[in-house]
């Protein structure tokens, strides 16, 4: 994979933010894991809504940070989606890629978390840095535990 370059040629450490949201919970977590990220001098922060991610943004990437909301007591479809069209022509392809993962839920998250982590462990991606869970809206202390671990997974391959 070659180097992801910036405006003066110089090496970018590129992080990828794929969530899915129906009433903008995820969203607003996506948008504090992208503002954490982009606080790190040489990461060029990607955010996408599941549906519009694609296989090249998730080779092209150097880290990846996965949300969604719980529905149903599992992960959006539409996050599903992502995982399935990618998973086969990944595999080997990205072993090891730090992630981090996020989630919202009415009763607090923590089930759609288990399963990011154990779709990401399918992929052999690698955890980065610790989930971050929130019920319903996420709090302001939520958001700046979203901020600091986007800043983490972003300090985990800058160049
Ligand atoms: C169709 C649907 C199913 C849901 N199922 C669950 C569930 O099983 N467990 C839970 O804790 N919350 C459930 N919720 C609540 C959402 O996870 C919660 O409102 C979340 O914060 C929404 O995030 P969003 O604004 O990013 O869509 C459900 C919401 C919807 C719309």
């Amino acid at each position: 994979m070659s180097p992801n370059k910036g405006i003066y040629g110089e090496n970018m450490a590129r992080v990828l933010i794929v969530y899915h949201t129906l009433s903008g919970n995820t969203e607003k977590m996506a948008q504090a894991y992208a503002e954490g990220a982009k606080s790190v001098k040489g990461t060029e922060v990607v955010i996408k809504k599941a549906l519009d991610a694609t296989l090249e943004d998730l080779l092209g990437c150097d880290a990846i940070a996965l949300g969604s909301a719980d529905y149903f007591t599992y992960i959006a479809g539409a996050l599903k989606d992502f995982f399935d069209r990618t998973y086969y022509p990944s595999q080997g392809k990205v072993t090891g890629k730090p992630y981090a993962a996020f989630a919202t839920g009415g009763r607090g998250g923590e089930t759609a978390l288990e399963v990011l982590d154990r779709i990401c462990g399918s992929f052999k991606f690698y955890k980065a840095v610790d989930g971050v869970a929130a019920e319903k809206a996420p709090s302001p202390e939520v958001l700046a535990k979203c901020s600091e671990a986007g800043k983490k997974l972003a300090n985990a391959v800058v160049k």
